[in-house]
């Protein structure tokens, strides 16, 4: 059998579904169906479902596994990121300071950044998803969501306590901040869901360590973030209120 042959028999197997594998067969390259493949046939998942989402730089996709686990399937693209600005937040972390700074490298450290960061975030008590396995430019993790359904993100369904919300906020970014010594760097409504109103945190490639020279600036920008999106919502705050109650937990959590 060819190689081309072989490759679409695969790619049967593990996208049954006609319309997804045409929408892959179209948006990736071979190495990326390699990739995919590799993790497949270690067990991480069986089949991809469906697309959760098409993205700047990354396509998630709805997985399961032999034992009918659902995972979210995280490709993250070697053609169309901002591959300049990636480099930026690898380069000041000292994990991934030596990564080479062409595509194909920032890419895949890219993808084991956010794995690193996942496990990191779990560790410190933030509600985030468990990440299962990486290879290359593809990352699987834990999916968040009910009966394969994916939880929408915070922005498009909003808690009715926002008094709560604000809580678990100041808490996630007061953990990352003085336990994990991380600093999200887009932190966003965008970038939380709400899985039957309890708030998960997504999206933490960018993340970096405090030690990053950016730190600061990035910080400074999720302040503003959450100041702006609780203010809109009647709580009104400032960047350095939150500042400070993120502070204000450093002893407590
Ligand atoms: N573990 C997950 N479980 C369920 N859905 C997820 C998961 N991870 C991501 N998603 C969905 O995919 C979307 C995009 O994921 P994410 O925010 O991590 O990527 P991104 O880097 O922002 O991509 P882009 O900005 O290029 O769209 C999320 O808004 C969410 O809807
Ligand atoms: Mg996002």
């Amino acid at each position: 059998m060819s190689n081309e042959k072989k490759e679409e028999f695969d790619l049967r197997k593990f996208v049954p579904e006609e319309e997804q594998r045409k929408t892959f067969a179209k948006v990736f390259d071979k190495r990326t169906i390699h990739a995919l493949h590799k993790l497949a046939s270690r067990g991480y998942f069986d089949i991809v479902v469906h697309v959760i989402s098409t993205g700047k730089e990354a396509h998630v996709f709805l997985a399961r596994d032999s034992a009918g686990n659902s995972r979210a399937v995280k490709i993250y693209k070697t053609d169309t990121s901002d591959f300049n600005k990636m480099y930026e937040y690898l380069h000041g972390d000292r994990r991934f300071g030596k990564v080479k700074r062409n595509k194909r490298d920032i890419v895949f450290a890219w993808a084991k950044k956010e794995f690193s960061n996942l496990l990191l975030i779990n560790k410190v008590g933030v509600s985030c998803p468990m990440p299962i396995a990486f290879f290359e430019n593809v990352l699987v993790m834990e999916f968040i969501g009910i009966n394969e359904i994916a939880s929408p993100a915070l922005k498009e369904k909003p808690l009715e306590d926002i008094e709560k919300v604000y809580k678990t906020e100041i808490d996630f970014l007061a953990r990352l901040l003085f336990k994990a010594e991380l600093v999200h760097a887009d932190f966003s409504e965008y970038n939380i869901l709400n899985r039957n109103n309890e708030l998960v945190l997504i999206d933490v490639g960018q993340a970096v360590l405090t030690t990053h020279p950016e730190t600061e600036a990035f910080f400074e920008r999720d302040l503003n973030n959450v100041a702006k999106y609780f203010s809109k919502k009647g709580l009104k705050k400032t960047a350095e209120e939150v500042r400070a109650d993120v502070k204000a937990l450093k002893e407590k959590i």
